[in-house]
Formats: structure tokens, C-alpha cells, sequence
């Protein structure tokens, strides 16, 4: 096992998912509770988290000292490179220009981290994104890799397996960071890699069990992956215990209420109830243009039609329905709330984690909640799913709203369902739907001037956003050629009433989100 000492960094849980990946058992613990759950789990080895702290700043977190000396090898990332390289003894100033993004760093000496990935001499890009630096090592440290702004891009100490890096090697932004974590894993922790996700089904299928025990639970499907996955594990579980609920928030895109309700019924013969909700999500955003408020009513409004639903159930006379099951998953527990407790900061209150009221009466059950977007793909294809709706593009639960920023109409949705629609039509044609992670169009509250035959318009602004990514945290636009997006802007203009430009986002995550709102 190993242990994730969490200082609040936004990426925290890729790590765990790199050392998943490399079949290895981990659990993640804030620093505040690291000295404990070190004392109890007996963990072969020690990461160190990034984080948005500064270590020169008076209160800033610490490692426990316990951790630093138990003799157990420890990689230390980023902040976690900064207060541990502080607390043996070196020195960390800020005030340095940030690094945020790519850099290069040079291969300086070879160590058991770079075996057979890194050799002396080389470049490689690394992912960096920090404003502080280490500016002496500690006693018995070596720098191993540079970059031109970070003088100890990876310093360790081999000896006492003390190994530090000032970038980030778990996102996916750094090529070889899964290659590198696995070598502090295997080559320099000895830990052997068995853990798979048939294991994970498993233990989620009895863990579900147990928190459940004889209760009733509902499972709001939003039409995504996510829902649908966690339905069927649950459905593994419990069986008919369980009762799935679409909620049609008049939010969806064109035809997705009836692929839902027909695949889920046909292909996975679980019991559904389809609720046609329009009006009242309609109303309810009416006038609301703040995208915190938006999500918040949406969150509201799913909760009052799973409780209605829950008490309609609960009529037949077998039992109360207690549990609310969802398909949230870990980037939107992290970007929704600082579940550590530690300093990571609200990005967004996702409607399924954030966006709960507090007065629910039901309690949560998310299965998925540890993992990430591709790895419940993995565990989909376990579960048996079909494989066209296993490739499907993630799809928020607050749905078209976040994607028409501002107020919120049923024109406007009609608008921009029409123009999505095109937009994946013309993407599944090129046959770029499986090379994109997600693609969507964004109906934007500005109206340009254009000229279309004789005429003058004042009409609506489209922009079209596509993503390619691994796990939704971090993202990369996708470089379309111009033929493609030209003869998507001509049909959107053209065939779209109230439509007269169309823009290309070509922004990556970070700094922006994938979603406008
Ligand atoms: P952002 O915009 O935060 O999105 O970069 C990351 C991924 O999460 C999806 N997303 C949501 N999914 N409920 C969901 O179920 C939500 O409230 C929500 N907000 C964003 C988004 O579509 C992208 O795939």
C-alpha cells in the first residue's frame, strides 16, 4: 500500500490514479491526518502532493515529521518537493517569475527514477505549475534534471530514497510521469503491481452492499456514462433495491431523451421512470444569469423531483427509499469541494456534488467517486456496457444551461440544440468523434452585425468548443483543419434561425475549463 499525503492540490487524485495504473493499492490523506493514517496503514511508500500553498508563508503546511523519518522512500512533488526539502534543512523562496505549463528539462545523472525512461543528456517536457522554488537542497541531495527556470527540475537523495520533483509527473501533460511514478513504485519501493479494476468492481459491489444493507435506493440517470455505469454496478449489488429515475430537464441535446430511455430500458432491462421536468427547470432559470446561481437551482430542482419520486415509490408500502445514488466522479468531487479539508480551492460546485442542498433528506451513494473518466470506461466495458455508449462524450448533468451563458430560455435552447447538432453531425462524418473527448457548441449572449443575401442581421454568436484529454482534468483544444470548421460555420449559419457567426475556442484547461460556465 501506499500512502498520498494530500497538501490540496487540484491533481492530487491523479497521482492515485498513476499508481492504480500501475497496479498498486493507494489512499489518499490530507497532511493534517497523514501521521495517523501513516501509523495505521504501515504504507511501503510516501508521496507528497503539490498544493496552493507557500512554504516561506507563516502556517503553511507541513509534512509530519514521523513520515520524513520512518526510513520508508518518499516522492515528493512540487509543494511537496518545497516542505519536505525545508524541513531537511534547505531553503525554499518565492517571489521567482510563476511557472505555469510546459518547460523542457535536461537530463543532468541517471537514477533508479529514470530507468529506462530518462538518460543523461536528453530533453524531455515536463508539466510545471508553481510560483515558489527550492533555492538550497538539503544535505545529501544531488540535482538529477533542469529546467530553465527550475534549477532542481527532479533532486534526490538515493541514499535514504528521498526523491523530489519540481514538476508535475502525474498529469498526462508530462509524458513520462506514469513511467517515472511506476519506477518509484517498483524499482525503488520494490511494491509488485496486482491490482485491477475486476478488483475494483468487486470491492465496490460489496462495499455498496454494506452501506446500503436492506434499504431502497433510486439512481438519477442524466444520460452520460457516468450515471449508467454507476445504475448497473449498483443494480450488480442490489438488485431490485434499486430503481432509476431520468429526469428530463428540457436541457438535453436533440433526440438524447429517447437514446436514453430506449437504450437503458432495452439494452439493460433495469426498471426506469422517465419524469418530464421542462417547465419547472425552465421557469426556475428564467432571469438567473450567474453560472454558481444556475447550477445551484439545477442541483435544487434534481433533488425536489428524486424526493417526489422517492415518496411516490415508498407508496407501494415496501419501504422507505433512504439512498440517492450518482455517477459522480472524482474531478468533480475536487472541483467542487475541498474534500480533504485541506486548501484546495472551488473551481466550480458541480450540480451533483456542490450543488446538493443541505436539507436533502437522502443519503449518497457514488460508487465512482474515486475514479476518472476513462477508468469508469474501463469499468463500464467490465460491467458489460455496449461500446457505442461506453465512447459517448461526456455530458454535465446541468446540461445545456452552463453551455448559454446568461439567462437561460427555451428559444435559446432551441437554438443551440440545433446548432450542437449540426456540429456533431459534421464531427462524426469527418470520423473525428473518438479522436475528440468532448465537443459541444456554446450559444453566446452577444448579437454581431452580418449581411446575409441583401440583408442586414443582428443575430446570435456560436462558438464551438472541442477537447481532447484523458481524464477531463487538464485539456488541449483540438486543432481542426479550416476546411472542417468552415463548413461547419456555413451549415450552423445557415441552417440555424437566430445564428450569424461562429467562433472557435481554442483555449486549453488550465486556465480555462472545459465548460464555459
Ligand atoms: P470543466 O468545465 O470543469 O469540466 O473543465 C470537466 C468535465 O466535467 C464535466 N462537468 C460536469 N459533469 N456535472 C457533471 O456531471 C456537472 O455539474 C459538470 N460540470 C462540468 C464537463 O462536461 C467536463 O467533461
Amino acid at each position: 500500500l501506499v500512502l498520498i499525503v494530500d497538501f490540496g492540490s487540484q491533481v492530487t487524485q491523479l497521482i492515485a490514479r498513476r499508481v492504480r495504473e500501475a497496479g498498486v493499492y493507494c489512499e489518499i490523506h490530507p497532511f493534517s491526518k497523514a501521521e495517523d493514517a501513516f501509523a495505521r496503514l504501515a504504507p511501503k511508500a510516501v508521496i507528497f502532493s503539490g498544493g496552493p500553498a507557500s512554504v516561506p508563508e507563516a502556517g503553511s503546511p507541513r509534512a509530519p515529521q514521523a513520515i520524513i523519518d520512518a526510513g520508508v522512500p518518499i516522492l515528493a512533488i512540487c509543494y511537496g518537493q518545497q516542505t519536505l526539502c525545508q524541513q531537511l534543512g534547505g531553503r525554499v523562496e518565492g517571489g521567482h517569475a510563476a511557472e505555469f505549463g510546459r518547460a523542457d528539462v535536461e537530463v543532468l545523472a541517471t537514477n533508479a527514477l529514470f530507468e529506462g525512461v530518462w538518460e543523461t543528456g536528453r530533453h524531455y517536457p515536463v508539466w510545471m505549475s508553481h510560483g515558489d522554488r527550492v533555492t538550497r537542497l538539503p544535505d545529501g541531495f544531488r540535482v538529477y534534471a533542469v529546467s530553465d527556470n527550475a534549477p532542481y527540475a527532479v533532486a534526490a537523495d538515493e541514499a535514504r530514497r528521498y526523491y523530489t520533483t519540481m514538476f508535475h509527473p502525474e498529469v498526462v501533460h508530462t509524458p513520462d510521469g506514469a513511467r517515472l511514478i511506476a519506477n518509484f513504485l517498483h524499482k525503488v519501493a520494490g511494491i509488485a503491481g496486482d491490482w485491477t479494476m475486476a478488483a475494483f468492481r468487486a470491492e465496490e459491489v460489496s462495499r455498496i452492499r454494506a452501506q446500503v444493507g436492506k434499504a431502497r435506493v433510486i439512481c438519477g440517470l442524466s444520460g452520460g456514462v457516468d450515471s449508467a455505469v454507476a445504475a448497473v454496478l449498483i443494480h450488480e449489488a442490489i438488485g431490485d433495491q434499486l430503481t432509476c429515475v431520468f429526469v428530463d430537464h428540457g436541457l438535453m441535446r436533440q433526440g438524447e431523451a429517447d437514446e436514453v430511455v430506449g437504450l437503458f430500458r432495452g439494452h439493460f432491462n433495469i426498471p426506469l421512470v422517465h419524469i418530464d421536468a421542462a417547465d419547472e427547470f425552465l421557469s426556475a432559470l428564467a432571469g438567473l444569469d450567474d453560472p454558481e446561481a444556475k447550477r445551484k437551482t439545477i442541483g435544487r430542482l434534481f433533488i425536489d423531483a428524486f424526493e417526489a419520486e422517492a415518496r411516490r415509490i415508498a407508496s407501494d408500502g415496501r419501504g422507505p427509499v433512504e439512498f440517492l445514488a450518482q455517477g459522480t466522479l472524482y474531478p468533480d468531487v475536487i472541483e467542487s469541494v475541498s474534500f480533504t479539508g485541506g486548501p484546495s480551492v472551488t473551481i466550480k460546485s458541480h450540480h451533483n456534488v456542490g450543488g446538493l442542498p443541505e436539507r436533502m433528506r437522502m443519503r449518497l451513494v457514488e460508487p465512482l467517486r474515486e475514479l476518472f473518466k476513462d477508468e469508469v470506461r474501463v469499468l463500464g466495458r467490465e460491467l458489460g456496457l455496449p461500446e457505442a455508449f461506453v465512447g459517448r462524450h461526456p455530458f454535465p448533468g446541468p446540461g445545456l444551461a452552463i453551455r448559454c451563458p446568461g439567462g437561460v430560455t427555451r428559444e435559446k435552447m432551441d437554438i443551440l440544440r440545433q446548432a450542437d447538432a449540426i456540429y456533431l453531425d459534421e464531427i462524426r462524418k469527418a470520423g473525428l468523434y473518438d479522436r475528440i473527448w468532448q465537443a459541444f457548441a456554446v450559444l453566446l449572449p452577444v448579437r454581431t452585425v452580418g449581411v446575409m443575401g441583401d440583408g442586414r442581421t443582428y443575430d446570435s454568436v456560436v462558438a464551438l468548443r472541442a477537447v481532447t484529454s484523458v481524464d477531463g482534468m487538464t485539456a488541449d483544444f483540438y486543432p481542426y483543419d479550416m476546411a472542417f470548421l468552415a463548413r461547419t460555420a456555413t451549415r450552423i449559419v445557415n441552417e440555424v434561425k437566430g445564428v450569424n457567426r461562429v467562433v472557435y475556442d481554442v483555449t486549453s484547461k488550465p486556465p480555462g475549463t472545459i465548460e464555459w460556465e
